[in-house]
Parts: structure tokens; sequence; C-alpha cells
């Protein structure tokens, strides 16, 4: 049966409630227009997949502290401004169902916001004295504006290769993601073995969540953000890479003319997803992410068998077979 995101979160809802608010809380600020925005924010939550990692894998190593809660609400600040970004930078109008901030807001409130944000979940942990929490985190916002660069150096050129694409993924999405788990475990744990080890374990889910994000673009269900726009940002994520591989050499001159040159086109767009399907691309990409949750999954079976252990693993079924 399909995992559903309500009851994996069942176990740590009061938990979640306590960072919920004080998620809500550091993004108070009494400049009108800046929390006209963050309102507007909060009342769009996503699934929050970030403060859960952080507070299983918390839980794995001992008790949830304040410094847990801490650890979860600056991860999900990083997070949110890295996607006020994101959809500045992919000029995307659509998130979590509704506008983008800089559809509403433009740009430049977009990039303020951002920033705002980035600072306030940086001086939660600053303000509270835990500056191993800071240096796991510093180290992954700088990953991720790398990844995103990279990406964008691939955009223009067009010449992506499987290699760096997966360096691309876990530069900007999975970073993070093995930090919320490396940051959960450093709030109950001084033990740096163990710190190391639940983020790779992190590490392997995120490539594997990433990967379901770019199959998203491919799909035709409604996931409250645009699809195609992979390949209309000229964005060449596995399962194209895959197709093109595998592509003759007419095939692969016609399909990167559309992405360089016709991506403005939605029935161009749709003819290049139309050829990535048909050559197979779906279920190679969709074999290598199993590959990451199994990594992913073997980590995690080296744990003690616990109900916290079930729900992780929970996590990571949830992480491939997702809806949204
Ligand atoms: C979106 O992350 C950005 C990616 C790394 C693909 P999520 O899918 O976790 O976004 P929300 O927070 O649930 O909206
Ligand atoms: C997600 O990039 C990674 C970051 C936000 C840094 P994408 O551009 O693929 O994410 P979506 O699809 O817009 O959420
Ligand atoms: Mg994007
Ligand atoms: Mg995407």
């Amino acid at each position: 049966m399909a995992v559903k995101l309500h009851d994996i979160k069942a176990p740590i809802a009061a938990e979640l409630d306590i960072f919920e608010e004080k998620f809500r809380l550091a993004m108070k600020s009494r400049v009108p227009m800046l929390d006209r925005v963050t309102h507007y924010i909060v009342q769009r939550k996503g699934k929050q997949m970030r403060p859960m990692f952080v507070m299983l894998c918390a839980k794995l190593h001992g008790e949830i502290t304040e410094k847990t809660y801490n650890a979860a609400a600056l991860i999900e600040l990083l997070h949110t401004a890295t996607l006020v970004h994101d959809d500045v930078v992919d000029d995307s109008h659509k998130r979590r169902g509704f506008f983008s901030i800089n559809a509403l807001w433009k740009n430049k409130v977009a990039v303020l916001v951002g920033d705002y944000l980035l600072s306030k979940g940086l001086l939660i942990s600053l303000d509270n004295d835990h500056f191993d929490l800071l240096k796991i985190m510093a180290s992954s916002v700088r990953e991720m504006s790398e990844g995103e660069l990279l990406q964008m150096e691939k955009a223009r050129k067009l010449d992506i290769k499987e290699d760096v694409y997966f360096e691309i993924i876990r530069q900007k999405t999975a970073t993070l993601i093995a930090s919320a788990c490396a940051c959960g475990a450093a709030s109950t744990t001084d033990d740096k073995v163990a710190i190391d080890k639940i983020r790779l374990f992190g590490e392997k889910v995120g490539i594997a969540f990433q990967i379901k994000d770019d199959l998203f673009d491919y799909g035709s269900h409604e996931i409250g953000k645009p699809k195609g726009i992979d390949i209309k940002e000229r964005k060449m994520t596995l399962p194209l890479i895959y197709a093109l591989n595998q592509a003759s050499r007419s095939d692969k001159r016609r399909i990167i003319n559309i992405v360089k040159n016709e991506n403005h086109l939605p029935r161009k767009v749709d003819e290049v997803i139309q050829y990535v399907r048909e050559s197979g691309g779906i279920e190679y990409t969709e074999q290598i992410m199993e590959t990451y949750k199994q990594q992913a999954l073997d980590i995690l079976l080296t744990y003690p068998a616990s109900p916290v252990r079930d729900s992780l693993e929970e996590v990571i079924r949830y992480t491939t077979e997702r809806k949204i």
C-alpha cells in the first residue's frame, strides 16, 4: 500500500507542532511587507520532509532536545530560502500549488526575502551557540549554490553527462537532506562517526529524492509546480541524458535543437517528453533511483530495530513513491 505522509508524521506530530511554531516565530519581521510575504509562505507549507529527518535522526541517537527543534527550524528556513531563490533562477511562477513569491512580488523582493530567511536560519544556531550545527549548515549552503551554478553552466552548454548530473543533484539537493540528518543526530549525540554515518544515509535519500523530482517533470499528474519546466529551462536530467545516449545521431541533433532553440514552445517540449518516454528513459531513471533508495536502506538496517527506524524506513519509501 502507498505510504501516506500524514501517517508517517503521526508518531512525531507533537514534535512537528513545536517545530512549526518556532519556524513561524523565526520568520516574523517588523517590516510590514516582509511580514506579509513570510505570512504567505507559512500558510502554504510544504511536505516538511527535512524537519522530519531532523526529528527522526535525533531520536535515533537519543531524546529530542531544544537543540533538535532549533535544528529543524534552521533547516526548513534554509530550504525555504533556497526555494524562493530557485523560483527566481528557474523563472517559475508556481510553488506548492500557488503563485511563487517572484510571481506575486517580483524578483527583487524574492531575492531579498530569500536572503532574509537564510540569515534568520543561521542566526538561530548562532543565538544558541550551536556552532556545530552552523558548521554543518554553512557548508551545505555553499554546496547548494555551487550545484545550482554548475547546473546553469551545463544548461548553457547542453553537454551534461551522467556523472555531472549526479554531482549537481548531490550538491543542490542531497546535501541539505544529508545535513538535516546530521544536524538531527548532532542535537542528541557528540559521536562524530555516528553523525557522519547518518549524514551519508541522508545523502543517498537526497539523491533518490531529487531523481524523483526530476521524474515529475516527465509525468502527467498535478504536482503543484510547473511541469516540462526543466526542458524549458534547458535542464537536462537523467531521463533525457539516458534517452540521448541511446539516440541515433540525427535524433540526438533534433532533440538537442529543440532544447536549445525551441524550448519556449509547449508543443516542442511535449515532443521531447514523448521521445524520452518512448526511449525507456523513465524506466531507466526509476531503476537508478531504486539503487540509491536501497543504499539508504542498507545503511538504515545496520541500526537496531526500533519504531524510529521503522519511521525512517517509511520516509525512504515515501521519497520514491510520493505523488508531490
Ligand atoms: C523541493 O523540495 C525542492 C527539491 C529539492 C526538489 P520539496 O519537494 O521538499 O519541497 P516542499 O517543501 O515539500 O514544497
Ligand atoms: C531543487 O531544484 C533544488 C533547490 C531548490 C536548490 P529544482 O529546480 O529541480 O526544484 P523544483 O523542481 O523547482 O522544486
Ligand atoms: Mg526549480
Ligand atoms: Mg525540478
